[in-house]
């Protein structure tokens, strides 16, 4: 496993196993369980995906050092302030049967974030929590918390992949010493991802999947990747990345794909604000 170094000094893991729309708890454990085997030792939840407490599971079934491992949750919108966000990130440790997370982000830049941040600042210095970070939060929101705050975010979790690269938005994390870590890195294999003809022509010059193009690809970037997957040799093959490399020109080829444009959600549509915002969750 490589990793990188988050700007308090610890020690992330490049590559992880994301757990989004494993609503089934039973096949989530054996998921994650599969992962830890296959020797993923990093996990991203969050409370909205409503697995954490098969995530727990994994975790004690797993057997492995707790310090080995590099457990990430999220706080949700109907969370954020500083009481609440407190009791939320309890709640979510209890789920997790852990007495420490490595890493807590602030799910989505809506709502009292600033108040959740003080409750994470506090909850970092109590040792609770390893680093602390968000989420799908553009240059200005994450420029706001950073400025206004005592501690600035280690991590932000956004939209990446070949046909949504957020390159200026990269560098910008970067030059702020922010972790970027991309969700979907596999569009969720929208737009004909896994068969499109730049990416399975590549797949074939290095004798890999797309699915590992592409996560080389980000990881060559210095972006932390979370692949998902409930199928084991999937999961496999997706931790199978370090061992080849792209070269300068491929990285190049890749970055052609780009749309510039998100094929999810805009965070900043105040219609998404208005909906997703008020979701309420596990609570
Ligand atoms: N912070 C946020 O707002 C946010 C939003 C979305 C996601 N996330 C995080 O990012 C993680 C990854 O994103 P994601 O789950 O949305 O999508 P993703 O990783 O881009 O794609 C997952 C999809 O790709 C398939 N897949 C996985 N490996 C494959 C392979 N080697 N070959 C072919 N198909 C493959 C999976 O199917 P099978 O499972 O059937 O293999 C699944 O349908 C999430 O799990 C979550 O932890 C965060």
């Amino acid at each position: 496993m490589k990793f990188t170094t988050l700007n308090n000094g610890v020690q992330m893991p490049l590559l992880g196993f994301g757990v989004y729309q494993m609503r089934d708890l039973k096949q989530c454990q054996e998921a994650v369980l599969g992962a830890f085997e296959t020797g993923y030792r990093m996990v991203d939840t969050a409370a909205a995906y409503e697995n954490e407490v098969a995530v727990g599971a994994a975790i004690r079934e797993s057997g492995l050092a707790r310090n080995d491992m590099f457990i990430t949750t999220k706080l949700w919108v109907q969370d954020a302030g500083y009481d609440k966000a407190r009791s939320a990130f309890m709640r979510s440790l209890e789920r997790l049967n852990l007495d420490y997370l490595d890493l807590y982000l602030i799910h989505q830049p809506y709502s009292d974030v600033h108040g959740a941040w003080r409750a994470m600042e506090e909850l970092y210095d109590e040792g609770l929590i390893k680093s602390i970070g968000v989420s799908n939060f553009a240059p200005d929101r994450l420029t706001d918390l950073a400025t206004f705050n005592r501690i600035k975010p280690a991590v932000n979790q956004v939209e990446m992949h070949p046909f949504f690269q957020q390159a200026q938005n990269v560098e910008f994390m970067q030059g702020m010493n922010v972790q970027p870590q991309s969700w979907a890195s596999f569009a969720e294999g929208k737009n004909g991802f896994f068969s499109n003809p730049v990416l399975a022509s590549l797949a074939r010059t290095y004798n890999r999947s797309v699915a590992q193009v592409v996560l080389r690809w980000l990881i060559q970037r210095n972006v932390v990747v979370i692949p998902k997957s409930v199928n084991l040799p999937r999961i496999q093959e997706n931790f199978s990345i370090f061992d080849f490399s792209l070269s300068d020109a491929d990285m190049v080829e890749i970055s052609r794909l780009d749309t510039g444009k998100t094929l999810f959600t805009e965070h900043s549509d105040p219609e998404r604000i208005r909906t997703v915002g008020t979701k309420i969750f596990i609570t």
